[in-house]
């Protein structure tokens, strides 16, 4: 069975506090991967807190690869630490920065090339939802990125609805297993040979009460946590749940 892949996003909170506590209450997870994604700020100070409990990611990248771009941060530079992974083309940076399409298959490049596991966040609006267009969205959003899908290389596609991130709203189980098995069927004809190794992750309101329902199916490999992985008790039970779906 597919290793699952909790990952912890921040956004732009936490502290050194959080940190300690974090450091303190995640349990060694020898059966999920566990990724928390800190403010970049963070990245030095947690990584020093791990100790190899679980690994630590960036929640954005720049598009270059280095040189006069000030307050870019390059996908290199995330590597020489020790960071394994990126969240790529989350909504709120889609929205806030304008980032396209083009954008986030720049921005999960350069993570591959630095050797690390880009997150690529797709997923459609409630207007297109409910206008019978999400599946024909989220399937652009990924086939935008085929050729970051195809080198077989580890990636994740994290399957985030605008309308539940944030919101206490979570997708349905049911909802979420369709969107994924489109997602599945969408990569295995963009990377026959590869589609296997790409783990498909829910987000969007998961927390410590609907983590376990999620982790019943199959289909959902993973999760993106946002609000409840700032609560070190909701964070554990979610990992505790992926654990006990892994069986
Ligand atoms: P949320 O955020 O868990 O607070 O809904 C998820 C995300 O944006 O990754």
């Amino acid at each position: 069975m597919t290793t699952r892949l909790v990952i912890a996003n921040w956004k732009m909170n936490g502290d050194l506090a959080l940190i300690d506590a974090m450091a303190q209450a995640y349990p060694q997870s020898s059966k999920v991967d566990v990724v928390v994604v800190p403010p970049s700020l963070y990245v030095a100070a947690l990584l020093a807190a791990a100790k190899n409990r679980f690994q630590v990611g960036l929640q954005d990248i720049g598009q270059h690869q280095g040189g006069a771009h000030t307050g870019e941060l390059a996908a290199t530079m995330a590597a020489e630490l020790g960071v394994a992974a990126v969240i790529v083309g989350h909504s709120e940076r889609r929205s806030d920065n304008a980032e396209d399409d083009a954008v986030v298959a720049v921005k999960a490049h350069r993570a591959l090339e630095a050797g690390l596991m880009p997150v690529i966040c797709v997923g459609e609006s409630i207007e297109e939802r409910q206008a019978g267009q999400a599946e024909a969205r989220v399937r652009a959003q990924v086939e935008a990125q085929a050729e970051n899908l195809v080198g077989g290389r580890a990636v994740a596609i994290a399957y985030e609805p605008i309308w539940a991130i944030g919101t206490g709203a979570s997708a349905s189980a049911e909802e979420a297993v369709a969107m994924h098995r489109a997602i599945r069927h969408a990569l295995e004809q963009i990377a026959p040979d590869h589609a296997d190794g790409i783990r498909i992750l829910y987000g969007g309101s998961v927390n410590a009460e609907n983590a376990a329902g999620l982790f019943a199916h199959v289909e959902i490999e993973g999760v993106l946590v946002g609000g409840a992985s700032l609560d070190t008790d909701q964070f554990a039970a979610i990992i505790r749940a992926a654990e006990a779906a892994q069986g």
